[in-house]
């Protein structure tokens, strides 16, 4: 079945039909949804949404954007979440240099400090990057090694994609793979191994065609697994079945 690796369900898009829309996921062919934090507040929010629902699991972290909410005493705070049933990774963490939200010295901090923790507590890690793409590499050789984890909606070239796939490392691909200016994701996927590969909304946001520019949700996910399966030479039903086996591996769920 299908396994969406990053999802945010807790987004005020799904106030109004969440609790419908996540009933329906099984019968979408939806197995598993890792609902992923990103500000400080979804810390707390999301591993307490997800022991509703039997296929869903949470990510503790703190995007790039957010770590302005991030001192000690936070960080101490978020740190106790994981203890938490159900709270498999550290994510999302990262640099964001196209919205800039925070100073890049900051954002390196957290980015630092939470892949550290993850260390700490053996758990995978999901990484945003967004226009930062030499510094997260930097960063990801030096702090980030030995770690389990998803490079989160890869915008970067394949010879990246390589690197990264060679430290241990799975590409997420999601919407974007169906999009006709995703050329760039389309070569990634052309060149890095399926073995390599986990499937992902980043929902509400990026819709695959033909729902681009919609809402997004889990049950739309085989529009990308059709568009990997079209660049594979494989049928979309081998892309959902090896990238579940992936994604289980990644999160420890085997
Ligand atoms: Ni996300």
């Amino acid at each position: 079945m299908i396994f969406d690796t990053h999802a945010h369900y807790d987004s005020s898009q799904f106030d109004e039909d969440r609790e419908e829309l996540l009933a329906s996921m099984p019968e979408q062919g939806v197995g598993t949804i890792v609902n992923v934090g990103a500000s400080y507040r979804s810390c707390f929010t999301v591993p307490e949404m997800v022991q509703k629902y039997p296929f869903m699991y949470a990510a503790v972290g703190v995007h790039p954007d957010e770590v302005g909410a991030l001192n000690e005493e936070t960080f101490a705070k978020m740190k106790e979440q994981f203890q938490k049933d159900k709270v498999i990774a550290v994510g999302e963490i990262g640099l964001d240099y196209y919205w800039d939200n925070e100073s890049h010295d900051l954002q390196k901090k957290w980015f630092i400090r939470q892949l550290a923790l993850a260390k700490e507590l053996s758990l995978p890690v999901l990484i945003h990057s967004r226009e930062a793409a030499a510094d997260t590499m930097e960063i990801m050789q030096e702090y980030g090694r030995g770690l389990q984890g998803v490079i989160h909606c890869f915008s970067y070239s394949k010879e990246m994609a390589k690197e990264y796939v060679k430290m241990g490392y799975y590409i997420g691909v999601g919407g974007v793979v169906t999009f006709k200016n995703g050329r760039k994701l389309k070569e990634v996927v052309a060149e890095i191994p399926l073995t390599s590969i986990v499937l992902e909304t980043d929902c509400p946001y990026l819709a695959p065609v033909p729902f681009r520019g919609k809402r997004n949700h889990s049950g739309y996910i085989r529009y990308a697994a059709e568009g990997i399966a079209e660049i594979k030479g494989v049928s979309a039903k081998e892309v959902i079945r090896q990238t579940e086996e992936n994604a289980k591996k990644m999160y420890g769920l085997a």
